[in-house]
């Protein structure tokens, strides 16, 4: 995992939104609409583009490729991905774009995983409620970072979702918008 960006201040961003409810949620609402209101990333809301949702694959291959940095935010799951996620990965990172022959179409970019999560940062941990770290529980996005040779970065969590009050959800969302635009070294500010 790279805690700092090798990419160039001029790099794209595509931050794909995966919340199935964007309306009625507070923290995914607020940390998308930072990066909206900065204008200077892609935001791609999947549930949004895909109400039915079928994808289409060439359409977001595309997406993919004209950007540099990609995110997945979203809200945790069940210790995961809405599953919007999961079909979007199944579909999209296919034999020949993100692995295999010729598969090297994602050589190089950054992934960063952007969650938000009902429990509290110290139920995540061995002997806590919920026993495992996020970084434990996002293996399996660090991993096909890795498999398709992908520079994984450092998560960006809201953690204790219920107990953010309006003040720090304003400061998580400038810092959000910071570590996404390559502007902020996530490991100096403890989050
Ligand atoms: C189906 C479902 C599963 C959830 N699973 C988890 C979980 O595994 N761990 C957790 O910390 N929070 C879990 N939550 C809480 C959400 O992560 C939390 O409500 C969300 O991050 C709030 O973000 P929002 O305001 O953008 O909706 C779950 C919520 C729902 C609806």
């Amino acid at each position: 995992m790279s805690n700092r960006s090798n990419l160039s201040a001029g790099a794209k961003t595509l931050v794909v939104v995966v919340h199935p409810d964007l309306k009625a949620s507070r923290i995914n609402k607020r940390l998308t609409a930072e990066l909206e209101q900065r204008g200077n990333v892609t935001v791609h809301r999947l549930y949004d583009v895909y109400p039915d949702e079928k994808i289409d694959v060439a359409r977001e291959q595309a997406l993919l490729l004209a950007h540099d940095r990609i995110v997945f935010q979203f809200p945790l799951f069940w210790y995961s991905a809405p599953s919007l996620l999961k079909k979007w990965l199944d579909e999209v990172f296919e034999l020949g774009f993100a692995h295999g022959k010729n598969g090297d179409k994602l050589h190089g970019k950054e992934l960063i995983v952007a969650i938000s999560s009902g429990g509290a940062q110290s139920m995540f941990q061995a002997g806590g409620r919920h026993n495992y770290s996020y970084s434990e529980l996002l293996r399996p996005f660090q991993q096909t970072a890795n498999y398709a040779g992908m520079i994984y970065r450092q998560p960006f969590v809201v953690s204790g979702v219920r107990e953010v009050s309006d003040e720090e959800l304003e400061a998580y969302a400038r810092n959000y918008a910071d570590y996404v635009e390559g502007k902020l070294d996530l490991s100096k500010t403890g989050s």
